[in-house]
């Protein structure tokens, strides 16, 4: 028997133009599309072509306008600020998102220049956010966590016009400073912003530097509302870097029409959710389930978004989550197993949870990296609702494979984040750009085109997009999981087939690590690799091959690497650990074994590798682990 789900994907991969075509009819349009999928410049697929709208007009005008002026838009939660609570109505929003946009446009900023956002969870994050889009200025939102390498990184790849930052931001009772991350970052760019727009916080004032800065209190104080302007469907909303395989960031482009026909559909349809109901993305805006699911997509539905500006635990404690989901009535929530996981280690018995009135609760989805059994269960157990793992990438910008209980509402398998959700025609492929059987394991790929919102290039790189996703199997987008579909056709993730590995949830290269580690004077060779952590999924661990004849202590030169990593790519990185090892397992062609390093790391079972160069190695990295707490069961 088929249900509205079957229906649902059958149509969409059937007929994607009539799907998409009559969903897009719940957006308001200034200017309806010429077509609703232009392949003619395959194998860049556009959708809604000759469209034209405005992404912010559908998040808060339109509300205003169709009564919801007076319903909360975005309450703003902040334990690590003495419990501030500040709430905005969509008619509030949509002022003080009018009023910087003027900002903006006084500042010289207008269609199709980038602005980049480097800012706290602060409700001025998605204000800044919102008001780019209101003038059609493309934003590039860098994540706290990163420090002013990466950050002038993407000031060179995206060439903002503009820099909005915050006084500081606050790590449980840390407070990080974001103007020297700032200063040093403008300093290592070779491309400077014509200005920046800075957020003083009372935790930290920031020194601003004449003649480029600008205060944001001051410049709102004297601004002029601005109204939305007309946007293409295919003009670009934003650009939102993440890890590639080097330590180039890709910057993940998202289009207008595709993002807003997309996002407001997933709301009902994925995760069961009506307009006016509560909905909560524990994450930051700095990744995207902040851009699609704190500000983007529950705006656009009509819904209230929480901006919440603390941690899972720590703030004050691990009944955090069941507090705010009681104060603010909260409906869905979404974060990673990670938080989860936290929460689990503080309060096993889950007895804070008893302290709140969680009647709200409707349902709970957990995404960023796969939900292990354990936290899957618990979660169910204690909390009583369904707990719904969903799959997806910066690159698709909503969920590839969910149980979309809008639709209907399958069975949950432990371990697997359901079917492919509609649009997407997941297929499992071999080398030979094959189909693999049911059951066996192959590369997680996309038939194009991919549905709307999804990636239509890379920032400035067209090439790069081709040759990352498009190349190895042809006619598919590539997701760079691993993983399998069972006989219900359930899909199972099981591994990244490139250098990325998941820590708290957060996407990191290793090589990019290791172009860090690379560059001690005193390492010849390194390797980076993600070991199973209980809490955060993953860890980062170095190995250092010294260069001969370097005597120092080498936990000096440990401490070195670790502080280094830490300051060129921030404290996301979570690198705490490496080792100096006389040499790394390879090939004889002298490929590194990864793979095996990590299975001894993981303490798993391996093969010796036939092809290895020197096994005596292995056991000295196998030493080397145990000396830091890894272990490994060799095979005899
Ligand atoms: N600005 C500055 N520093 C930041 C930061 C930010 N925005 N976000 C994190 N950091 C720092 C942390 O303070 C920490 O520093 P430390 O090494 O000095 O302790 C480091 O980066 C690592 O952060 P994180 O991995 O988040 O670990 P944590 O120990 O602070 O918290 C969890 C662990 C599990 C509670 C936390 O990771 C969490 O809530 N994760 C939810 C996952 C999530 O939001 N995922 C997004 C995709 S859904
Ligand atoms: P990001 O682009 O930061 O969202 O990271 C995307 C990657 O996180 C994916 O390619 C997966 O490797 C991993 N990931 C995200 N969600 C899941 C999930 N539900 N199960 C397993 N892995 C996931």
């Amino acid at each position: 028997m088929t249900n509205a789900y079957d229906e649902a994907y059958r149509r969409s991969i059937e007929d994607p133009e009539g799907f998409w075509g009559e969903i897009a009819e719940d957006v308001r349009w200034i200017k309806k599309w010429d077509k609703v999928l232009d392949d003619t410049n395959k194998p860049f697929y556009r959708w809604f072509t000759g469209g034209e709208l405005n992404t912010c007009y559908n998040a808060l005008d339109r509300h205003v306008e169709e009564g919801r002026a007076d319903q909360a838009a975005l309450i703003y939660d902040s334990p690590v600020t003495g419990n501030t609570v500040k709430t905005f109505t969509f008619r509030e929003l949509r002022d003080e998102v009018a009023k910087f946009a003027g900002v903006l446009v006084a500042n010289g900023v207008g269609k199709g220049d980038r602005v980049i956002i480097y800012m706290p969870m602060v409700p001025e994050a998605a204000i800044a956010m919102l008001a780019c889009a209101r003038i059609g200025a493309v934003h590039s939102v860098v994540f706290g966590g990163f420090a002013s390498n990466e950050l002038a990184v993407r000031i060179d790849d995206a060439k903002p016009k503009l820099i909005i930052t915050a006084s500081c931001g606050i790590e449980v009772s840390r407070v990080i400073e974001y103007m020297p991350l700032l200063n040093g970052a403008i300093d290592l760019a070779k491309h400077k912003p014509d200005g920046c727009i800075v957020l003083q916080r009372p935790e930290a004032k920031a020194e601003l530097t004449e003649r480029r800065d600008v205060d944001w209190s001051e410049a709102m104080e004297g601004a002029e509302a601005v109204d939305c302007v007309p946007v293409l469907a295919t003009d670009p909303l934003y650009i939102l870097y993440t890890s590639g395989t080097t330590g180039e960031p890709k910057g993940v482009v998202r289009d207008n029409g595709g993002h807003l026909v997309a996002l407001k559909w997933s709301m009902k349809n994925v995760y069961g959710v009506e307009p006016g109901d509560v909905y909560w993305a524990a994450s930051d805006v700095g990744w995207v389930v902040g851009h699609s699911y704190i500000v983007y997509a529950p705006l656009f539905h009509g819904c209230t978004s929480i901006l919440y500006e603390g941690k899972p635990v720590g703030t004050p404690d691990a009944g955090a989550f069941w507090r705010v989901i009681s104060d603010h009535k909260v409906n869905v929530l979404f974060t990673a197993p990670t938080a989860f996981r936290a929460i689990k280690r503080e309060d096993p018995d889950g007895l804070l949870m008893k302290d709140y009135d969680l009647s709200s609760f409707r349902y709970l989805f957990l995404a960023g990296e796969r939900t292990d059994p354990d936290t899957l269960h618990w979660a169910e157990e204690k909390i009583g609702v369904p707990v719904i793992d969903h799959w997806w990438q910066t690159e698709t910008g909503w969920a590839i494979a969910a149980n979309c209980v809008g639709l209907h509402q399958f069975p949950v398998k432990p371990g697997s984040p359901t079917k492919a959700a509609p649009g997407w025609n997941v297929r499992i492929l071999n080398a030979e750009n094959e189909p693999v059987k049911t059951g066996d394991i192959g590369a997680l790929c996309v038939k194009l085109p991919l549905p709307p919102s999804s990636l239509p290039t890379l920032w400035n790189a067209d090439d790069r997009f081709v040759e990352s996703y498009l190349k190895e199997f042809p006619g598919h987008y590539k997701t760079e999981d691993a993983g399998y579909r069972d006989e219900d056709g359930y899909l199972y993730i099981m591994a990244r087939t490139d250098d990325i590995i998941n820590v708290a949830g957060h996407r990191l290269s290793t090589g990019g690590m290791e172009e860090v580690l690379a560059n001690h004077p005193d390492v010849a060779e390194c390797a980076v690799i993600g070991v199973a952590d209980d809490l955060k999924g993953q860890l980062p661990v170095g190995f250092l091959v010294l260069k001969a004849g370097v005597t120092k202590d080498h936990t000096e030169i440990v401490s070195e690497v670790v502080a280094m990593v830490r300051e060129q790519i921030g404290p996301v990185a979570a690198f705490k650990q490496a080792v100096v090892v006389n040499g790394l397992p390879k090939t004889r062609s002298g490929k590194i074994l990864r793979g095996t390093m990590q299975k001894i790391a993981d303490n798993e079972e391996y093969k010796m590798p036939a092809t290895i160069d020197d096994p005596a190695v292995l056991d000295e990295m196998d030493e080397a682990l145990q000396g830091i707490g890894y272990a490994s069961a060799r095979e005899g």
